[in-house]
């Protein structure tokens, strides 16, 4: 990571032209030209049960009796500098293959590597286009039920599931799961071009890096914040890039011990976020489930902190809830101050 990116990306309010200015420095950087799909960097491999090591998927032949009737169809899509075994796929699809889910992991690394970031963001509409096209597909030819459609993005791989929702809005999709949507790039206000509840029926998200890799704002129809959205535990001393690349790791990690957790993930709903930070939330009634059961008439904002090794899900149990920003961020009380004097 050079110094000038991780500077950028430290305010939060970033200048693309900054990282535009920077990239051109960078010879290897590659940006599509054309939403030609298929494409030989983008590719889908499916898993089931019976076959967990995974399957590439031609677009040309999809055969019927490689995925399973009637069960829910998982497409997991990596962020940037991911691929296939990477998150959320290391996290979630060894335990949503023991739900007898059909699983299909994205791979678009050769579209998203760094130091290319600015290009990853141009290449990620048409990955989600690419998407729409596969997603079409098996619906044309009956292999998935639209209803049993859910995409499940991290980072980068968030907006990338948004794209798809776009590219696929006389056929809406059914379910977007966001897991710490990325915000460099994306503190943009059209909502064209990056992920929004209008991508899929029902948007949900994580927020577990909101300070530097992942979005402060609401993008979904429902949006948890874990331990403020702010620290996750035990990922290092707050002002290392090392330690946000934890936390934002966290939000994969939180949702794959969701599948198959006992006690759950409840957080409560709070209006804002200096509302939460300021004490004027307490769990009272207005409680939702996070996680692969999350409600979907579930809106709003909702806070709940975590252990601090795994199992994370702390059930019901609100009893040491820590809503203290100093110390756990490099950024002074000031800008904390301003920060929150918007929507947030
Ligand atoms: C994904 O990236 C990791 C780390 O760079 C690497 O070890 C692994 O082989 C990669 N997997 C695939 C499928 O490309
Ligand atoms: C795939 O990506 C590489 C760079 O990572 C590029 O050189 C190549 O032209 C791309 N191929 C296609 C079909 O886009
Ligand atoms: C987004 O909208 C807000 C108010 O609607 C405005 O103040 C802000 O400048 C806009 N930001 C961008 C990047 O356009």
């Amino acid at each position: 990571m050079n110094c000038l990116w991780s500077l950028s990306i430290l305010m939060g309010y970033l200048s693309p032209i900054l990282v535009a200015a920077f990239e051109d420095e960078e010879t290897n950087c590659f940006a599509l030209h054309d939403n030609a799909c298929p494409n030989a960097n983008i590719s889908f491999w499916l898993y089931t049960k019976s076959n967990p090591q995974g399957k590439l998927l031609s677009l040309f032949t999809i055969r019927k009796k490689d995925f399973l009737p009637l069960k829910p169809l998982r497409l997991l899509i990596h962020g940037f500098n991911g691929n296939r075994s990477l998150s959320p796929n290391a996290q979630l699809r060894h335990r949503l293959l023991d739900l007898e889910d059909n699983v299909i992991s994205l791979d678009y690394q050769k579209l998203a590597y760094e130091p290319c970031y600015s290009e990853a963001v141009h290449n990620a509409k048409y990955v989600g286009q690419c998407i729409a096209h596969l997603l079409t597909m098996l619906l044309d030819n009956e292999l998935v039920q639209s209803e049993d459609i859910h995409l499940i993005g991290f980072g980068l791989g968030a907006h990338v599931a948004g794209f798809a929702g776009n590219f696929l809005s006389n056929n809406k999709l059914e379910h977007i799961t966001a897991l710490d949507p990325a915000k460099p790039l994306y503190l943009v206000n059209d909502t064209a071009q990056k992920l929004d509840p209008s991508d899929a029926k029902f948007v949900d998200v994580i927020h577990t890096d909101v300070m530097m890799l992942g979005l402060l704002d609401p993008v979904g129809h429902v949006d948890f914040y874990l331990n403020m959205g702010v620290t996750q535990p035990n990922c290092g001393p707050v002002n290392e890039m090392d330690t946000h690349y934890c936390y934002h790791n966290r939000a994969a990690d939180y949702y794959g011990e969701s599948i198959a957790s006992p006690t759950g993930f409840y957080g409560f709903y709070c209006p804002n976020f200096k509302s939460y930070a300021s004490g004027l939330c307490v769990p009272k009634k207005d409680i939702q489930l996070m996680g692969i059961n999350v409600e979907p008439e579930a809106r709003g904002r909702y806070f709940m902190d975590t252990n601090n090794s795994p199992p994370y899900a702390k059930g019901h149990d609100y009893s040491h809830l820590n809503r203290e920003l100093k110390g756990r961020t490099y950024m002074n009380d000031d800008i904390i101050e301003k920060l929150f004097e918007g929507k947030a």
